[in-house]
């Protein structure tokens, strides 16, 4: 409820105020987030899972957020082979329908099996895509899959969502995130990272850097409307001048995803 949440924030800022101000610690306000302009995924906005159901969490078992995930069908979750590899199966979890994690909303579900391709060895060699498949199914609507390469052109902009870290090195964000990045050529891409694959990858952010995706988003979502192109997977660094961000070019996968979603299903009845 939001009532409720701000009611929990207010009394968190209240309850560290008190603490902080007992410790005689006269910087407090510096180190509290001010409520209006905080700085996001890198240089994004605030986001909410109403308008974007199909972006999802992962936690390990302790409940610690490491990635993000996309639902692809009502059972079944697509992310970054990095991020499946990342937590063993039994401890992974994935929370859906929740904006801020410091909240209870939505739903968190295990994982029954995970798909990642054999080829996978590491994010910088391509091939960063899991399919999670779920042990409940999720009431909130899956992202769309790309047909064709229309949404890849150079130029296009895309729409990366996540609860990572809001600037290079700096603390991962409470509450979802989105950023506007535009797509680069394969060229484009192929300038700053000499082993990008244009098979498996797709790049995207702007020449002088500012706005990008950042660690703890990975697996997470690059939707153009409501259709996913790409999944966080790598960078040099966060939103730095010439360095983009690598995703997971997700048009070239997605026959093994919703064949990955479609056994999900089988099983699961
Ligand atoms: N590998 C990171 C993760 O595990 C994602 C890095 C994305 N970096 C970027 N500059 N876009 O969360």
């Amino acid at each position: 409820m939001a009532k409720h949440r701000r009611r929990d924030r207010k009394f968190r800022l209240a309850l560290t105020a008190v603490i902080t101000a007992a410790a005689f610690v006269p910087v407090v306000a510096a180190a509290m987030p001010s409520t209006g302009a905080r700085p996001n995924i890198v240089g994004g906005t605030e986001a909410s899972t109403s308008s974007y159901p199909f972006a999802v969490y992962l936690t390990d078992k302790s409940g610690n957020q490491f990635c993000g995930g996309v639902i692809v069908s009502a059972t079944a979750v697509a992310t970054a082979a990095h991020c499946a590899n990342a937590v063993k199966r039994a401890d992974l979890r994935v929370v859906a329908g929740r904006t801020d994690k410091r909240t209870n909303d939505g739903k968190t579900v295990s994982v029954r099996e995970v798909w990642v391709p054999d080829s996978f060895s590491d994010p910088g060699k391509g091939d960063d895509v899991a399919v999670l498949k779920l042990a409940q199914s999720l009431p909130y609507r899956p992202v769309e899959l790309p047909s064709d390469d229309s949404l890849y052109a150079e130029g296009t902009q895309a729409t990366v969502l996540g609860w990572g870290r809001t600037s290079d090195g700096g603390p991962r964000s409470d509450v979802l995130r989105k950023a506007e990045v535009p797509l680069l050529s394969d060229s484009g891409c192929r300038a700053s990272y000499s082993n990008y694959d244009s098979r498996s990858m797709v790049c995207a952010g702007y020449p002088d850097g500012k706005i990008d995706a950042c660690q703890g988003d990975s697996g997470g979502p690059l939707v153009v409307g409501g259709t996913l192109i790409g999944l966080v997977s790598w960078g040099d660094g966060c939103a730095q001048a010439g360095k983009p961000g690598v995703y997971t070019r997700v048009l070239t996968y997605v026959n093994e995803i919703r064949r990955e979603a479609e056994s999900s299903r089988l099983v699961f009845w």
